[in-house]
């Protein structure tokens, strides 16, 4: 289909405000250390306001009181986001207490955040704790580079403990691939860890002096588990196993979930099969990728920046030839593979290697000391002992990796004392909102402090309903950059302005279909009473084991989107 809409290999036109900034940056560097020294200000200024970026850091401000000091005339309370690079969502304890110390003291909130992308930010940095930040992290063997803007940013990988095996190969891949593809700039070293100005000249051989045009984003996937929800990304490496062993990847190239409301040029997009690589071409391959998308992808409109709008303009057998091309390799046809579901198994589990995993789930990824529920107390006192390390995953909860049957009872009862063990229904493991108020400055709507009341009622539905032990994969993102991946939810709500949501149904459980739009603009109550009235009919009509979403597109009520880049608004 899209190979009959070809357009240029490169955008002409006047190039977008990011790209002399990212020229004139002199490779990342900008003036960030001289604006440190400045105190006057709680923020950066000029360019640096984005460099930062680059740099894993937004500056934000307080929503809540941003008006009550503009009445006061003081500037908003400016605060840095910080996010950390963890390729594949691995900590160890050691790196855990770190960051749970830094939290505690260094940070407005106080609390650690599981993000969905499989790393962790801090909220609510003063400019005075930047730095220390950054060198807390390089103290324990971390850095923030590369987790925003346009570079490729963490690199996830299925959170698949049992397989340990396979799970260790894949994960090996992640950090290879994440380092392969960040920038070689000296400039983090020099202006966070104080290392010398290296005398040579910088050289971005993969990512060029302009960095790629838009934010990209990788994964590796280990079916049956789609749990980094791979449609989501532009890059993603499926693994193929052979007896228990890795021997190469499936690669889809081109997924992405960020629109605009109204603007019929942007849509949700699944990423497209190239084709099977061995092993020992991953990294040629990656590469090929990054750089295709690095020379072709527009840098005139930054919201039709992102590979998944270059393989629609270009067509995705033009994209895919250029890649074995620079790459010397031919894509042999895709292996099968399959998948069963996008969850965590929470609880206990034992892997293969005969030690046990504990899955805790944490509600929006949020760690702090919830009255009655010391959560983040709870983990530092897990840190304390554990002896294996912590991986975060792709949903937003927290895996005591690692632990041998002796310890399994002690691990337990602290889990259980502070919190991090209660009970919940699947309908609540299987939600999920983005951050939005009241620290991202681009929230139309609540989702992380709506969305706990909210499950709640949809809980109350499903009881009705007598699916009250089932789950839809439910979604809320508080406006249409898609951070809490609604675009991939069997139930999504987009935000649209406060108290305001547009709702997608349609998608499916395993994330492979784009939802559609159901109704547009509509308060809680509506919301809830077009779930109830839909999952009333679920209850009754569905066929065996028939998820919610397949069931919306069966019974007719919504049309599956086949074809996002032409469909979406139909
Ligand atoms: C144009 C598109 C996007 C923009 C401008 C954007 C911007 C932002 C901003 C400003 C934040 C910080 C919010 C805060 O922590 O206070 C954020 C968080 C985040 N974004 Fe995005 N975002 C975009 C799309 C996406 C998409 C499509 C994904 C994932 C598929 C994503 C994943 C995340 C994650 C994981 C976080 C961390 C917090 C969380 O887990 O919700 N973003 N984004
Ligand atoms: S989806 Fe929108 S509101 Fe939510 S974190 Fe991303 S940018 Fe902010």
């Amino acid at each position: 289909m899209s190979e009959k809409h070809p357009g240029p290999l490169v955008v002409e036109g006047k190039l977008a405000d990011a790209e002399r900034l990212k020229l004139e940056s002199n490779y990342l560097r900008g003036t960030i250390k001289e604006d440190l020294q400045d105190g006057l200000t709680g923020g950066f200024k000029g360019d640096n306001f984005l460099l930062i970026r680059f740099h894993g850091m937004y500056q934000q401000d307080d929503r809540d009181i941003r008006a009550e000091r503009a009445e006061q005339k003081l500037e908003p309370r400016h605060a840095m986001m910080l996010r950390c690079r963890l390729p594949g969502g691995i900590i160890t304890t050691q790196q855990w207490r770190a960051i749970d110390k830094f939290a505690e003291d260094k940070t407005i909130y106080g609390s650690i955040r599981l993000t969905n992308r499989q790393t962790f930010q801090f909220h609510g940095i003063l400019k005075k704790n930047v730095k220390p930040a950054h060198e807390m992290l390089h103290e324990v063997g971390l850095d923030a580079l590369a987790t925003a803007n346009d570079v490729n940013r963490n690199v996830l990988c299925t959170s698949n403990p049992v397989e340990s095996e396979l799970h260790q190969e894949a994960y090996e891949w992640a950090k290879k691939l994440s380092e392969h593809l960040l920038p070689r700039t000296r400039a983090y070293a020099e202006i966070w860890w104080d290392q010398e100005k290296v005398a040579t000249t910088d050289e971005e051989p993969i990512l060029g002096a302009t960095y790629l045009p838009r934010k990209f984003k990788t994964t590796v996937v280990v079916p049956p588990q789609n749990d980094v929800d791979l449609h989501a990304n532009d890059m993603n490496f499926i693994a193929i196993a052979k007896d228990g062993k890795l021997v190469g990847f499936n690669l889809l190239v081109g997924g992405g979930l960020s629109i605009e409301h109204g603007n019929k040029a942007t849509y949700a997009r699944t990423a497209s099969e190239f084709g099977y690589i061995p092993l020992e071409h991953t990294l040629a391959v990656a590469e090929a990728v990054v750089t295709t998308q690095r020379d072709w992808g527009n840098r005139t409109d930054r919201k039709n920046a992102k590979t998944k709008y270059t393989l629609e303009r270009v067509g995705v057998d033009v994209f895919k030839a250029e890649v074995e091309r620079r790459a010397g390799i031919k894509f042999e046809p895709i292996r099968p593979y399959e998948f069963t579901g996008r969850g965590d198994r929470i609880g206990w589990v034992k892997g293969i290697d005969d030690k046990w995993h504990l899955t805790l789930f944490i509600e929006n990824g949020r760690i702090l000391d919830y009255p009655g529920r010391p959560l983040k107390t709870g983990l530092l006192e897990i840190a304390k002992i554990h002896k294996g390390d912590f991986r975060l995953t792709a949903n937003q909860n927290l895996i005591v990796a690692g632990v041998p049957a002796s310890e399994k009872a002690k691990i337990e009862k602290l889990a259980k004392d502070h919190g991090l063990m209660n009970a919940v229904k699947p309908q609540r493991e299987n939600s999920m909102a983005c951050v939005a108020f009241p620290t991202c400055p681009l929230a139309m709507a609540e989702a992380e402090r709506f969305l706990p009341q909210f499950v709640t009622k949809v809980e109350d539905v499903m009881e009705k309903h007598h699916v009250g032990e089932e789950n839809i994969v439910l979604r809320v993102t508080g406006c249409p950059n898609g951070c809490g991946r609604a675009m991939l939810a069997e139930i999504g709500l987009v935000g649209k302005a406060p108290g305001r949501y547009n709702l997608h149904i349609g998608g499916n459980r395993i994330g492979t279909r784009i939802p559609r739009m159901y109704r547009e603009n509509i308060t809680e109550p509506e919301i809830l009473a077009s779930i109830d009235e839909l999952v009333g009919r679920w209850s009754k009509e569905r066929e065996e084991n028939e998820g919610f979403g397949d069931f919306t597109i069966r019974a007719g009520i919504i049309r599956p989107v086949l074809d996002p880049a032409r469909d979406l608004w139909d």
